[in-house]
């Protein structure tokens, strides 16, 4: 059984990862691929600040919520391992704040420790009346991908660089699955009305005085450009741009003033920070997940494709319930091939 995936940022990773986990000692034998013409460092995974928090996403789709938390859980059982510092994955505290009341958010089940904010906590932040803290976890993909990648190595998977033209081209150089984990993207190999990239800019910062992360929502002004600031292992990371239908990846000053002006204004000490560098990159925004099994007819051939893209600002946040999910998904193909597959998974 031979397995293709197109992708190698978290979302293509770490469904190799759970692939193999799930199916490495029933199917003999498995060879796992993977296909991306851009690797660590330099996938849109990479650049995410890496917060676990599914950002601008509040759509009430409980399949994804449930990602999300299944997500979080898997994280969260390696916090007491010394393989989270290789990870890049540790706890991180702070606040979301809002201009007004808001509903509770859908990962208020997910976190550890979320509570309203007190009046005192509120005094903080000029300007916002309402909000909430939490623990939540830190995934840095430049972190992270690297030990997936490893992890996968050390396990058979072989790594080709270069950009598959068509699903077509690569079916006919033998996979017996196609997955499909090629992000905002992912239109060039099969369109797709529903994906967009939501460009995002952030600045880079060093400035080890600041601890918690500080997420804000403008609902009067809009809440697609609404300051943040979250502290990683080395660098904050101060946010935060969010442009739909933008596809450039270049940096430019005009958001770059916007984004120091908006953080500066939250967290008037970041007057103080050395500026590291900027970085732009596209998040696949799309209405939902999508995340399904497809068989495509190439002549008189079949081929069985499992899609897992269009995590929008929320892929680290969301990506081993995904990748569990598109390996049932692997299984279901196994099955109809005459395999048996233990129910459990
Ligand atoms: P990518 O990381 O973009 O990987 C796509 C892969 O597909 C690449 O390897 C690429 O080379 C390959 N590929 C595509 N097409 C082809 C082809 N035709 N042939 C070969 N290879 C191909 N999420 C969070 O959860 N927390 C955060 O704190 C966070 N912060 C963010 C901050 C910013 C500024 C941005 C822009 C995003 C942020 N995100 C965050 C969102 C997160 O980065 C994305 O959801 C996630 O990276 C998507 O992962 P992916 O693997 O689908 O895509
Ligand atoms: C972002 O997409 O910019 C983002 C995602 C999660 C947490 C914070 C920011």
């Amino acid at each position: 059984m031979r397995v293709a995936v197109i992708g190698a940022g978290v979302i293509g990773l770490s469904t190799a990862q759970c692939i193999y986990e799930q199916y490495h000692s029933l199917v003999k034998p498995l060879t796992i691929e993977i296909y991306a013409d851009r690797f660590t460092p330099l996938t849109t995974s990479d650049g995410a600040a890496g917060l676990w928090q599914p950002y601008l996403y509040d759509k009430g789709n409980a399949v994804e919520t449930k990602w999300n938390k299944d997500t979080f859980q898997y994280l969260q059982s390696f916090l007491s391992s010394p393989d989270c510092v290789k990870m890049g994955i540790f706890l991180q505290s702070g606040y979301n704040v809002c201009d007004e009341p808001a509903p509770d958010p859908s990962f208020k089940d997910s976190v550890l420790g979320f509570r309203q904010l007190t009046q005192p906590e509120l005094e903080l932040f000029p300007g916002y009346s309402y909000g909430w803290f939490n623990t939540a976890i830190m995934v840095e993909g430049k972190t992270y991908l690297p030990w997936l990648m490893d992890w996968l190595k050390e396990r058979g998977v072989k790594f080709y660089q270069r950009k598959v033209e068509s699903f077509r081209e690569l079916f006919e150089s033998g996979p017996d699955v196609i997955i499909n984990c090629t992000g905002v993207r992912s239109g060039e190999l099969q369109p797709d009305s529903d994906l967009k990239p939501g460009r995002g800019q952030i600045i880079k910062v060093d400035a080890p005085w600041l601890k918690h992360f500080v997420l804000t929502h403008n609902f009067k002004t809009g809440i697609y450009n609404s300051p943040y600031i979250i502290p990683g292992s080395r660098l904050v990371t101060v946010g935060g741009i969010f442009q739909v239908g933008n596809w450039s990846e270049m940096n430019n000053s005009t958001d770059h003033n916007k984004i120091w002006e908006g953080a500066c204004s939250l967290e008037p000490s970041l007057k103080h920070a050395r500026i590291v560098e900027d970085w732009s990159g596209l998040r696949p925004v799309r209405s939902k997940v999508r995340l399904e099994r497809e068989t495509l007819e190439f002549g008189q051939s079949t081929c069985e494709v499992i899609h897992n893209y269009g995590h929008g600002g929320f892929g680290l946040t969301i990506h081993r319930g995904c990748a569990t999910e598109a390996a049932r998904l692997f299984g279901e193909i196994l099955e109809k091939r005459g395999w048996t597959v233990p129910s459990r998974l």
